[in-house]
């Protein structure tokens, strides 16, 4: 059986002499490491590819509860799971976090140094619970969730950032794959936002992007015609794969994939729509800043959706004055409804349409990977690859998601059972 530290060491791809060594000093008479590898941010970064896992202190709950208290910030409500990190997905947003471009970074919410990640799976190691309220989750529990730090091994989270798996169909890479940050995002946007119904056409901009990818599935599952773009070739037969009928190999009349590098391509969209009848599509999901644009392809009363500025770039005032300024006339002239989605705050503020919005998204997923599959760049293997990983995405090379696998998932398992052995707790019976 694998020890505890064992487990980790095993997993690195590259193997750091000092941070062995290191790691080794700080073993427990246990055979438990007090250090871990993580993604710590000392100070934000110009190259992503400079970027390497180091080893910083295996995180405890007290240790949790005291950086919150040293941040003046209150303690979450609710149990507090330590998990140990079996998969872990790269976001946009790490970009953005890592060279400290995100309105998070400048509001002062996330300052260096802290870890970077936001989406993962893994097994709950641990539950802090003194208050012993209604806890879902026990140790062995296979679990997903959006939380900040993950490109690590392990993590403390509030409970209420977790949920169990949707069925035995999906895996723990899977899940890292759809995605805590992703998926329900585009879900939450469709759904509750758009209201997209079944016959209706949407443009789903960067349609291999991370988020694009499971908007096209999603849009699909609820009966919608889907019109993708993409900025690449390559791209464009990965949209093309999610769109054909899995029997006759066709895409559908009224659906296919444009290349939106090359100028005029509102008209190929509005082209599109016409082989079904339709002057235009009824909503658009922008994560790339293509509002203007859009308009020329939306039909009269259609809903823009607006969730990200994929394409902008700078800094600060710069990146403010690179935003589309949107001509109103034309929103008038439309009747086009202009909707902004900011997934995180919704949640915050709406908690009710939020647990509505993930029942209708747990309903979808209960089928396993069936309508929905997870849609998979690349699986690196080990931290040490986070790097390459963001600056695939960077180049935007990469379609789907690219997922980093932390540890092996049985030896996850087995070190949880270690631990619960060495801290005399019960081993779950289903380990
Ligand atoms: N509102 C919210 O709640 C929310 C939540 C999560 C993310 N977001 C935002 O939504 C946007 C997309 O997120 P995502 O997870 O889908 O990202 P992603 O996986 O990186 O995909 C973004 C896609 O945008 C396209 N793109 C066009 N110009 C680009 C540029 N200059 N640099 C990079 N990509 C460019 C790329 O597709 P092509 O190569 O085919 O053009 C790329 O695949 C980001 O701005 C992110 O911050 C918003």
């Amino acid at each position: 059986m694998a020890g505890g530290s064992k487990s980790f060491n095993t997993n690195r791809v590259v193997c750091n002499a000092a941070g062995d060594a290191k790691r080794a000093e700080m073993t427990t008479p246990g055979g438990t490491s007090q250090m871990m590898q993580a993604i710590f941010l000392k100070d934000h970064v110009k190259r992503l590819i400079d970027i390497q896992p180091t080893y910083i202190s295996r995180p405890t709950f007290e240790s949790y509860l005291a950086s919150l208290r040293k941040k003046k910030r209150p303690a979450p409500s609710g149990p507090l799971l330590h998990v140990k990190i079996t998969h872990t997905a790269i976001n946009h947003v790490d970009l953005l976090y890592a060279h400290g471009v995100h309105q998070n970074n400048k509001s002062g919410l996330f300052v260096p140094p802290f870890t970077l990640g936001l989406e993962f799976s893994g097994i709950v190691a641990a539950v802090h619970n003194p208050e012993n309220e209604a806890c879902r989750f026990s140790p062995g529990d296979k679990v997903w969730g959006g939380s900040m730090g993950t490109h690590a091994e392990e993590l403390i989270t509030p409970a209420s950032d977790l949920h169990h798996l949707p069925s035995p169909l999906w895996s723990l890479h899977d899940m890292a794959a759809i995605g805590a940050g992703t998926f329900p995002v585009s879900y939450g946007a469709l759904t509750t936002i758009a209201g997209l119904k079944a016959g209706e056409t949407i443009l789903v901009h960067a349609a291999a992007g991370g988020l694009g990818v499971y908007a096209v599935e999603i849009a699909r599952a609820l009966g919608a015609k889907v019109i993708g773009t993409v900025g690449s070739q390559h791209k464009l037969s990965v949209v093309e794969g999610l769109l054909r009928d899995p029997q006759t190999g066709h895409i559908p009349k009224g659906e296919g994939v444009i290349n939106y590098s090359k100028d005029g391509w509102e008209k190929d969209v509005v082209e599109l729509c016409k082989q079904t009848g339709k002057d235009g599509v009824d909503v658009v999901y922008d994560t790339v800043g293509l509002v203007q644009k859009s308009i020329r392809c939306t039909t009269f009363n259609g809903r823009i959706v607006v969730v990200g500025f994929a394409a902008r770039t700078g800094t600060g005032a710069e990146a403010v004055e690179a935003l589309e300024k949107i001509p109103v006339n034309r929103v008038l002239l439309k009747q086009i409804k202009l909707l902004g989605y900011r997934y995180g705050e919704t949640s915050r503020r709406l908690p009710d349409e939020t647990v509505k919005m993930w029942q209708g998204l747990y309903q979808l997923l209960s089928q396993g990977p069936t309508v929905i599959k997870p849609v998979v760049y690349k699986t690196y293997k080990g931290l040490d690859h986070a790097n390459e990983a963001m600056e695939a995405l960077h180049r935007r090379q990469v379609f789907g998601k690219a997922v980093i696998e932390v540890c092996n998932e049985d030896e996850a398992l087995q070190e949880v059972m270690q631990r619960s052995k060495q801290a005399g707790t019960a081993v779950p019976a289903r380990l």
